[in-house]
């Protein structure tokens, strides 16, 4: 089976190549920048052009592939809208699968994401996962709760450096992943009878608001974070500013996200019977104290190392 995985040089992307590569898969990325995208090669992966917000070349970059692996998204950085790529560019992927006659069609969203259709980036998901249910493909989908590498970013070298942490007062309780699980739940799919036209949620196994990570990343880090409090009306000003231009839209898209995660829900999912359909104990996926441990403990011995350099350096002058 050759697997055709786009937003290959991305957060999840990448690591289900990776996951692919090992379990023997032959992979062919579809990337639309062949030198940022250099490093899937030197794992094993074969490279071929495609962007989706340039749909003619979209069907020649199936050509020789069995299945494909859905994990693009349009960057918060890019100058046109998510609709650009997250609708039409996927709606085009859809009917170039469907002539190409792939046999296993693999798409991730949002878990709870029906609560939330009002949200641009959920409205494009759900109307994407519409058209597949309706191609007559073999879909597999994953709602996902969130990925633990996500969280690096956005509170961990904020700690290390002593920068400010933007935080509102709610924060709903999220059931993080590793993207490493994530990608193994979704090779193992490809060979489920049973994920043939079948929706799973993912989640991990604790949720954590937002206090909480900082409290793990200020006992890990052994610092106080610097945190600001933003208040969700603040919040929502910004958005509709961001509205107003057109390159800001992706922000103002990313911001309505924030008001999700200060609702009252709690996103998390019963995973038992999931663990038991893939063949996955519950032991083997990693979790946000351990992930983060081990982060801190690279970077910090870093620290360290670089710290001792320069003490060397200055006593031999
Ligand atoms: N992040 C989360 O917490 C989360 C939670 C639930 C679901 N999801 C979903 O999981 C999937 C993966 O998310 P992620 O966070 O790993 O994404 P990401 O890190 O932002 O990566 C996005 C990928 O899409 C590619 N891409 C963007 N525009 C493209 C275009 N026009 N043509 C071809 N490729 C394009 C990017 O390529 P470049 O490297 O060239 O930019 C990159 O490989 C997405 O469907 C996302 O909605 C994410």
């Amino acid at each position: 089976m050759t697997l055709g995985i786009i937003g290959a040089t991305g957060t999840l992307g990448r690591q289900i190549v990776r996951e692919a590569l090992n379990e023997g898969y032959q992979v062919k990325c579809l990337v639309r920048n062949i030198r940022k995208a250099s490093f899937l090669k030197e794992w094993g992966a074969e490279l071929v052009y495609a962007d989706l917000s340039i749909p003619e070349t979209i069907p020649q970059a199936l050509y020789g592939t069995t299945a494909i692996i859905d994990a693009s998204t349009s960057r918060p950085s890019d100058e046109y809208s998510s609709k650009i790529v997250d609708l039409q560019g996927k709606n085009i992927l859809i009917k170039a699968a469907k002539i190409a006659k792939i046999k296993r069609y693999v798409f991730f969203s949002f878990i709870k994401q029906d609560l939330y259709s009002n949200i641009p980036l959920i409205q494009q998901k759900i109307e994407i996962e519409k058209q597949l249910k309706n191609s007559g493909l073999n879909y597999t989908i994953f709602h996902i709760a969130g990925f633990f590498q996500g969280l690096i970013n956005q509170y961990a070298i904020p700690v290390l450096e002593n920068r400010s942490i933007w935080v509102t007062k709610e924060s709903a309780p999220l059931a993080y992943l590793d993207t490493q699980d994530i990608a193994r739940f979704t090779i193992r799919s490809l060979s489920l009878v049973s994920a043939e036209k079948a929706n799973f949620s993912l989640a991990g196994p604790k949720t954590w608001t937002s206090q909480d990570i900082i409290k793990l990343c200020e006992k890990l880090g052994g610092k106080k974070a610097k945190v600001t409090p933003i208040s969700i009306q603040v919040l929502k000003s910004i958005r509709i500013i961001t509205k107003l231009f057109q390159w800001t839209w992706n922000i103002s898209d990313r911001l309505a996200f924030t008001e999700i995660l200060t609702s009252k829900q709690i996103f998390s999912a019963d995973m038992q019977k999931t663990y038991k359909q893939f063949n996955i104990q519950p032991e083997e996926i990693n979790s946000l104290e351990k992930y983060l441990q081990e982060y801190f403990a690279k970077i910090l011995k870093r620290i360290q190392q670089v710290n001792s350099n320069n003490v060397k350096k200055e006593s031999s002058f």
